[in-house]
């Protein structure tokens, strides 16, 4: 089923979400459709407060455009961040149409449980650790606009006002 994704400013964007303890029929069926709504939407990764659950769980799949082939369910993730600092254009689902640079590290080993409850665990660089970073984040109630410079924050505040009038 496709979810409903929450637009900034939601609040429930801000909240920090709670690890999953178990890893019910309730949290598969969650994961599919996360996984769902993510393709549905053309993004390359999804976390649960962006359809309104604060759960630590993330699909991602950087493979495509025309074919997705390497969907990851990430429950209760953790990085271990590495190498220099990196500045990559990123969007979001819960930030419709705009993107800005965002400082990230390099490289990211992702630590995680798959849906079987089996420790899974991957080094990421690139595109595949910007997005772990950024779905993380979303974890913890961070967005991507949060990290930018008081001056393009306020350029997108002013730019998101406009949009609402
Ligand atoms: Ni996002």
């Amino acid at each position: 089923m496709i979810l409903p994704v929450l637009q900034y400013p939601d609040p429930l964007l801000a909240r920090k979400a709670e690890p999953v303890l178990e890893i019910t029929p309730a949290i598969r069926v969650l994961a599919a459709d996360m996984a769902e709504t993510m393709y549905a939407c053309d993004g390359v990764g999804l976390a649960a407060p962006q359809v309104g659950q604060p759960l630590r769980l993330v699909v991602m799949d950087l493979s495509g455009p025309e074919k997705r082939s390497d969907l990851r369910v990430l429950v209760n993730p953790a990085l271990i961040l590495a190498g220099e600092e990196v500045d990559a254009e990123e969007g979001c689902l819960s930030v419709a149409d705009y993107t800005a640079k965002v400082r990230r590290r390099e490289f990211a080993r992702v630590e995680a449980t798959d849906l079987e409850g089996r420790p899974v665990a991957f080094d990421a660089e690139g595109r595949m650790a910007v997005c772990a970073q950024h779905e993380c984040d979303h974890l913890d109630g961070i967005l991507f606009v949060d990290h930018l410079s008081r001056l393009k924050r306020g350029m997108f505040d002013r730019r998101l006002k406009k949009k609402k009038i």
